[in-house]
């Protein structure tokens, strides 16, 4: 069913007093009057009815469970960078989660300590989910790639490739009810499109059937902190979302 972009709005509204605190963390003013939110919720499809593709070239990753799938990332040499990471970052949180966080790939910090998000990006990313009401270990945290590039690089398409599968394959175990899609890199992988992020932010798109709403990466919302209220205005969309509040 389709919504328009007050009603997505309204519903934040109705609980912007009980997380006066999150937001004034996540370095929003409460009291400044911000814009309305013009965002547009859209039934738009983005990849087609299924759940696509990578998994196809690798088979044996789309059959795994749980355990399987975290020894397979943690062993695995398909590209380069097994060779300049510390360890692996498979991912965090509940495996059942209604929603699931994805971010680009590990950072420094990430590769020390094996778990995404933990810098100064990761306090923001939490604050953010505890302005909307979720705590981080109600979500399910991945990247698309599970090794950092050496010196915070892009991660180079063959690196993509090569980790595809096992970020898909646990979208597949969690089945969210809703993606939330921080920065470029994570949006325009999962709608295999190039569009920027200020035009992909805003609406609802799907990944497979899966609502997907994108917004700027929390390490970009450090150094841009002006776009902070976008980034609030997308979380109320993404709460809005049939799945979103769960
Ligand atoms: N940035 C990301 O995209 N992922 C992390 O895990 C940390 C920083």
């Amino acid at each position: 069913m389709k919504k328009t972009a007050n009603q997505s709005a309204d519903r934040c509204d109705l609980n912007r007093s009980d997380h006066r605190s999150y937001l004034s963390a996540m370095g929003i003013q409460t009291w400044e009057l911000r814009q309305e939110f013009h965002g547009v919720v859209t039934d738009e499809i983005a990849r087609g009815d299924d759940l696509p593709s990578q998994v196809t070239q690798n088979p044996d990753v789309a059959n795994m469970d749980w355990s399987t799938l975290r020894k397979a990332v943690e062993n695995c040499t398909r590209c380069d960078l097994a060779s300049s990471r510390t360890q692996t970052v498979f991912g965090i949180g509940n495996s059942d989660a209604q929603w699931m966080v994805i971010g680009e790939g590990p950072g420094a910090e990430e590769d020390k300590v094996g778990e995404p998000f933990v810098g100064r990006a990761g306090r923001l990313l939490d604050n953010m989910l505890r302005a909307i009401g979720k705590q981080r270990d109600s979500v399910f945290i991945a990247n698309v790639i599970k090794c950092r590039p050496p010196g915070n690089r892009d991660p180079k398409p063959e690196e993509v490739t090569a980790c595809a599968g096992y970020l898909e394959r646990q979208i597949k175990l969690v089945n969210p009810g809703l993606i939330l899609a921080l920065g470029r890199f994570a949006a325009q992988t999962l709608l295999k499109v190039d569009t920027p992020v200020g035009q992909l932010r805003g609406r609802v798109h799907h990944y497979g059937k899966i609502p997907l709403v994108v917004t700027y990466h929390p390490a970009y919302l450090l150094r841009s902190p002006e776009r902070k209220a976008h980034a609030w205005d997308d979380l109320c969309l993404a709460r809005a979302c049939p799945a979103g509040e769960a």
